[in-house]
C-alpha cells in the first residue's frame, strides 16, 4: 500500500488510474530486480488480462557488497532494521543505493525502466513516514531520512518515482504509435 500510496499520484500526472492488484499472490525468485520485475507483470498480465505496473526494488549497501539487495524484503522481514544497522556497526562507509525496476505489460508487450537514488545509511533510524528502509536512508543533498519526508518529497528524488515515471512514458508513447 506504501508503494502505491507513492505511485498513484504520479499515475495520475500521467491520466493513468491505478489500481491495487491484491489477488494473485506470485514470488518470482532472482538476482536482478529487472527480471523479477518483467516476470511477474508478464506471468500477471497473462492470468488478468489487464495492463498490469509491477514495481520491484531493493537497497545495496556497498560495505556489504550491495547486500540485501533483491532480497531486501526478506532482509527486511527477519533481521529488519536493527539487524542492518548491526552489521554495520562500526563501518565508516555508509555509502548505499536504492534501485527500482517497473515494468509494464499489456497487449503489445512488456516495458521496463530502472531509477537509482544515491544515499548514506543513517547511524540510527529517523521518522515514522513511508516504509521499509525509510528509516535509515538519507539521499545524496539531503539531511533528512526518506522515512522523514512527506510523499511529495520522497517522490521528488526517488528511485521509485523515477522508474515508474520512465515506463510510464514509454507506455503513453508505445499506446499511440
Ligand atoms: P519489494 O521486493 O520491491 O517489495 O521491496 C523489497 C524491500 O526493499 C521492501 O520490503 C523494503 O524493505 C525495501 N524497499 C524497497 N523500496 C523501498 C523504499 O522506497 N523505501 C524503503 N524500503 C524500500
Amino acid at each position: 500500500m506504501h508503494k502505491y500510496e507513492e505511485v498513484k499520484p504520479i499515475a495520475e500526472s500521467y491520466g493513468i488510474a491505478l489500481e491495487v492488484c491484491s489477488d494473485i499472490k506470485l514470488e518470482v525468485q532472482s538476482d536482478r530486480l529487472e527480471d523479477i520485475a518483467v516476470k511477474s507483470a508478464m506471468i500477471i498480465y497473462a492470468i488478468s488480462g489487464k495492463p498490469v505496473l509491477v514495481e520491484d526494488a531493493g537497497l545495496f549497501i556497498e560495505a556489504l557488497n550491495g547486500f540485501p539487495g533483491p532480497y531486501s524484503s526478506y532482509v527486511y522481514k527477519t533481521i529488519g532494521i536493527k539487524g542492518v544497522l548491526k552489521l554495520l556497526n562500526g563501518v565508516s562507509n555508509r555509502r548505499a543505493y536504492f534501485k527500482s525496476a517497473s515494468a509494464i505489460a499489456f497487449h503489445k508487450g512488456v516495458l521496463l525502466a530502472t531509477g537509482i537514488v544515491y544515499g548514506q545509511i543513517a547511524l540510527e533510524p529517523r521518522g515514522s513516514k513511508g516504509f521499509g528502509f525509510d528509516p535509515i536512508f538519507i539521499p545524496e543533498g539531503a539531511e533528512k531520512t526518506f522515512a522523514e519526508m512527506s510523499v511529495e518529497e520522497k517522490n521528488s528524488i526517488s528511485h521509485r518515482a523515477q522508474s515508474v515515471r520512465k515506463v510510464f512514458e514509454l507506455f503513453i508513447k508505445s499506446i499511440y504509435e
